[in-house]
């Protein structure tokens, strides 16, 4: 850094040498691995003020407040209080309610169950950072839309209700009193990402962690260490320090297999390296989920991860894992448990034990990136993930904000998660209709997705078409598809069960074929004819007739049944049956199992065995 330039910045601070940008300069780049960071939760209770009308933001002419006039008492991110009694002051979050962080605010209160608009929190906190770091506020996900102000000045907005993200505060936080103000949207809309129509429930709130991050001055914020693509033996990949103003060095260290590669980094801050680690790694698997202790060590902090290695690749039909083929056993999940927004670690435990205890060597988490708690178990548990950006249904491919935010969402989850030898398929989209306009967009987010990241595969849940009665998968997008995966229902949204198993289907690509979602719905404990929809016997044979209908599909290398337990969706009205549910789950709301559970469950045990892992 020049210091010639340091007079051209408004407002600096110099701490001992180094220079820091003024905190809506510094790059915002998004903390990863926050778990083995210094953190302070301020997860727990927070004031709330439902604001349908955005009384706290707009004037009465409509005019937003904190571009108007930044300062106004009647700014609800002010947190202003009376300071006379003759004062008009038309909100105080101190005498509001108040609700729990992470948690979705539609079941914490009935009158929210339905709520779609802004609701504001309130946080409060004191905060001693020490001399020379660096502070910042993170999210684990707020949905939908979240403007962010700390003691009345504004972060930042962030949009996507699934991704985490987090602003610099160094130069704004206090040591007492500081208060922590979000206006949080959940309204759905047509350039959403996802649109205003999907089959779930649209939980809004700060669904998520939130913690406050200490730094030291130059801090590592961001690393890639995984084998690199077409070798299992070298370890490769970068790693980024902020606020670097000198050459600097990091040392990597993975104890176990004797690597210790010390990395030169230049005031850019960024370096590549690649790691001959020879033949003594142990390899991720599902059935041996190794997972090797990391260091990254700077002359400022040592920070520690827990990664694992594998390959993951195709080789024409097949897909290998660590070089043999593999088979997924999968099934599909929603991040919701018991009829709410699921979150925190033993959310993500009892949703994947559960499909431990299906069989499943798989996960497809739909259709939006899920907890970072879900990756670090699966990791840890042995399933392999499917993760999913909500390019879902109908979307606005026209639009370019549109793109740019479904495109910030994949770099999101991408940041985040692209050390988890979990997660080996990156989704771009679920059943999109066809156009011209959507093939652009997804072929431009498949091209993103290899900038970030070439050791994954890259897949979307397709449509398919028919033709004198054969299924055909030939979706235009598959060219640039590592997998051609795709959705059907036959027996539930139309096509006979009885001759399901006659069924032909084709595609033309030479690729892994995965059925991403087939099943219909049962409520739990209801019995009858299997003939009859609803009941439980009906659900289970749609099971047997489509299995050995799916099973015949060329190419065919994985399957992710519609779903793990049964979710909410304003969808589904039904009363008696549905009540605002999607009953398509092999498991109730209230943990019951299906008789489909159970027949899903024979069929991966004895296709565990014909694959022998
Ligand atoms: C679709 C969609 C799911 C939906 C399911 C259903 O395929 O991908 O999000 O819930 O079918 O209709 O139950």
């Amino acid at each position: 850094m020049q210091f010639k330039r340091a007079n051209r910045l408004k407002k600096c601070i110099v701490i001992s040498g180094f220079l820091l940008l003024p905190a809506l300069l510094m790059s915002q780049g998004l903390l990863m691995n926050t778990q083995n960071r210094v953190t302070t939760s301020l997860n727990g209770l927070w004031n709330y003020i439902v604001d349908p009308y955005e009384t706290g933001y707009y004037s009465f002419h409509a005019e937003i407040y904190d571009q108007k006039n930044p300062s106004s008492s009647a700014a609800f991110y002010n947190n202003y209080h009376q300071k006379n009694k003759a004062e008009l002051v038309e909100y105080d979050f101190d005498k509001s309610p108040v609700l729990k962080v992470p948690g979705d605010w539609n079941t914490q209160k009935e009158n929210l169950f339905y709520y779609e608009g802004t609701i504001w929190y309130k946080r409060s906190f004191d905060y001693n950072l020490k001399e020379n770091n660096r502070l910042f506020v993170y999210f684990g996900a707020v949905n939908y839309k979240a403007e962010v102000y700390l003691n009345g000045k504004k972060l930042g907005i962030h949009e996507g209700g699934f991704t985490s993200f987090n602003y610099e505060i160094t130069s704004l936080v206090k040591q007492k009193n500081n208060y922590l103000i979000l206006k949080v949207d959940n309204r759905r809309m047509k350039d959403a990402v996802p649109a205003a129509n999907t089959d779930w429930w649209n939980y809004g709130g700060i669904t998520r962690d939130v913690m406050l991050i200490e730094e030291p001055a130059v801090f590592v914020q961001d690393y890639s260490i995984q084998l690199k693509k077409g070798t299992n033996r070298t370890i490769a990949g970068f790693i980024k320090l902020n606020g670097i103003t000198k050459d600097e060095k990091a040392v990597i260290s993975i104890p176990e297999i004797n690597v210790e590669k010390e990395i030169q980094l230049t005031v850019g801050g960024n370096a590549v390296f690649e790691i001959e680690a020879g033949n003594q790694i142990s390899y991720w698997s599902p059935e041996s989920p190794k997972l090797y202790k990391v260091s990254v060590k700077t002359a400022y902090q040592l920070i520690h991860d827990e990664i694992g290695f594998r390959t993951i690749e195709t080789k024409g039909p097949d897909i290998l894992l660590n070089g043999k083929p593999v088979f997924l056993r999968g099934i599909c999940m929603h991040e919701e448990i018991n009829g709410r927004r699921a979150n925190g670690k033993a959310d993500a435990v009892k949703l994947l034990s559960l499909s431990k205890e299906l069989g499943c060597n798989y996960v497809r988490l739909a259709h939006y990136p899920h907890s970072e708690y879900m990756l670090r178990m699966a990791d840890k548990m042995g399933l392999m993930v499917w993760e999913e950006i909500p390019v879902y249904w109908t979307i606005d491919f026209t639009n370019r904000a549109t793109y740019l935010n479904a495109q910030n969402q994949l770099t999101e989850v991408i940041t985040r998660d692209k050390n988890r030898a979990s997660v080996i398929i990156w989704s771009v989209a679920n059943e999109t209709p066809l156009s011209e306009a959507r093939n652009t967009f997804l072929h431009d987010l498949i091209s993103h997705t290899k900038t970030l990241d070439t050791t994954r595969l890259i897949s979307a849940a397709l449509l398919t078409r028919n033709e004198k009665g054969v299924g055909i998968i030939d979706d235009k997008i598959g060219e640039w598809l590592d997998i051609i995966s795709f959705n059907q229902y036959r027996g539930w949204y139309g096509g006979d069960l009885a001759t399901a198993p006659d069924a032909k289907w084709t595609t033309p690509y030479n690729k892994p074929v995965i059925v991403s979602e087939f099943g219909g719905d049962a409520k739990q404990g209801l019995h009858g004819p299997k003939e009859e929809r609803w009941n439980e016997e009906f659900q289970e044979y749609l099971y047997q007739q489509n299995l050995q209908m799916i099973e015949k599909i060329p190419n065919l290398r994985g399957i992710s049944p519609w779903i793990l337990t049964d979710f909410r969706s304003p969808r589904r009205m039904l009363p008696g049956i549905q009540d605002g549910f999607n009953r398509k789950g092999l498991v109730s709301d209230k943990d019951k199992k299906k008789k489909a559970f159970f027949l899903m469950q024979a069929y991966y045990k004895k296709l565990a065995l014909q694959y022998n892992r």
